[in-house]
């Protein structure tokens, strides 16, 4: 975001893939919205973590935690793998869990790109997989939205020669979803010698029954890898646990360029825990289809462009330079991302929170942009 990174700002010792990457820009903390703008406690609505906070069984794992904390963690995650294993249908031998998908992705760099190889992506999508391609010399390639969808064929066509294709679903910062047999589809077209990423990232918030069951491919499939994360609906997006569903012989080159102790004694007892905990699970996943439906009609309301989501975000058009309504909201204690990271500069990218932090949101929003407040309730 206007911040060109250029050699000369670089170490002269620096690798020249370097150069060519953004920096990731991430979104703003409660904290320094709090130390700049004396607001005790935003709504965080740039991040897409999950608003209840952490889940009672997970912190009560945490406390219990602490006690071995002088003790390196279990490098092979053995209880959480057999707990996730035992819920997706897949055997432990199918999983490499490591610190956040963020770490998984850049396994699967390290173990699968050399350079000059070509990975398609879909535009816009989550901006790191370009930044991982062209740190390891590898090419993005970049196939755009059709209808603010994936466009699997599109994808597909491009993919020729490819050593990888990256499908995030739902897509962030879209929040659309690639259905089953659009995903079908394309397995069926890409070769095998192109390793189909599926990154579910924001899986467990989906209520549409057309979307792919990502583990039963990975299973079925030996190109194919299933990314998941703890960070989004399990609400440990401070702890940093993703990982990935994928055969067992994909799996073993992870897990040679994986860190040993890649999941630490904390994030490993807090994600057993939330595992098990299906009352905040349930109240999770209800707050967030409510929240949903709740900001769509207010965006549609106050007549803004937004698209249907199937994540824990949604993103709308302001019809006007979003980053400077960002930070026009930023002092009513809300904190949205705006998209000029997708290069959307008049849309931005809202996280769904609690019922307070969406109706403290749209009142902001309604201030801002000078728009009659929706009646609340919808
Ligand atoms: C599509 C997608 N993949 C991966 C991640 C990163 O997940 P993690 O927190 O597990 O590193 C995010 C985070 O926002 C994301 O949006």
């Amino acid at each position: 975001m206007g911040r060109e990174p250029t050699v000369e700002t670089l170490h002269p010792l620096a690798r020249r893939a370097l150069a060519a990457l953004e920096p990731y820009i991430p979104g703003r903390s409660a904290e320094e919205v709090t130390a700049r703008y004396g607001v005790r406690d935003p709504s965080k609505l740039g991040s897409n973590e999950n608003p209840l906070g952490l889940s009672p069984r997970a912190r009560g794992a945490l406390i219990a935690a602490l006690d071995r904390i002088h003790h390196y963690p279990d490098p092979d995650c053995s209880r959480l793998k057999q707990l996730i294993a035992g819920r997706l249908g897949v055997t432990p031998a199918h999983l490499c869990l490591a610190n956040g998908v963020d770490n998984v992705l850049t396994c699967l760099g390290l173990a699968f790109l050399d350079p000059g190889d070509r990975c398609v992506i879909a535009a816009p999508t989550y901006t790191a997989y370009a930044s991982l391609a062209l740190l390891l010399g590898a090419v993005p390639v970049e196939v755009p939205l059709t209808a603010w969808r994936v466009d699997v064929d599109a994808m597909a066509a491009a993919a020729d020669g490819a050593k990888a294709l990256i499908v995030c679903n739902p897509n962030n910062p879209t929040g659309t979803i690639a259905r089953q047999s659009e995903v079908d589809r394309l397995l069926a077209r890409v070769s095998q010698g192109t390793l189909v990423v599926l990154d579910e990232a924001y899986a467990e918030w989906v209520d549409d029954a057309a979307f792919p069951d990502g583990p039963a491919l990975a299973r079925r499939h030996d190109n194919v890898v299933v990314l998941r994360t703890f960070s989004k609906i399990y609400g440990l997006a401070g702890l940093r646990v993703g990982y990935a569903v994928a055969s067992p012989g994909l799996v073993a080159c992870l897990e040679r360029v994986r860190e040993p102790f890649a999941v630490d004694r904390l994030a490993q007892a807090a994600a057993e825990a939330v595992l098990g905990d299906d009352d905040y699970l349930r109240r999770a996943f209800e707050n967030n289809r409510a929240g949903r439906a709740f900001l769509s009609t207010a965006f549609a309301e106050m007549n803004l462009e937004y698209l249907p989501s199937q994540a824990n975000f949604v993103l709308v058009n302001l019809g006007r330079p979003a980053a400077e309504v960002a930070e026009q909201l930023l002092p009513r204690g809300v904190i949205i991302r705006p998209g000029a990271l997708w290069k959307l500069p008049t849309w931005a990218r809202v996280t769904v929170g609690t019922a307070a932090d969406n109706a403290r949101l749209v009142g902001a929003l309604a201030d801002v942009l000078g728009r009659p407040r929706p009646a609340p309730g919808g």
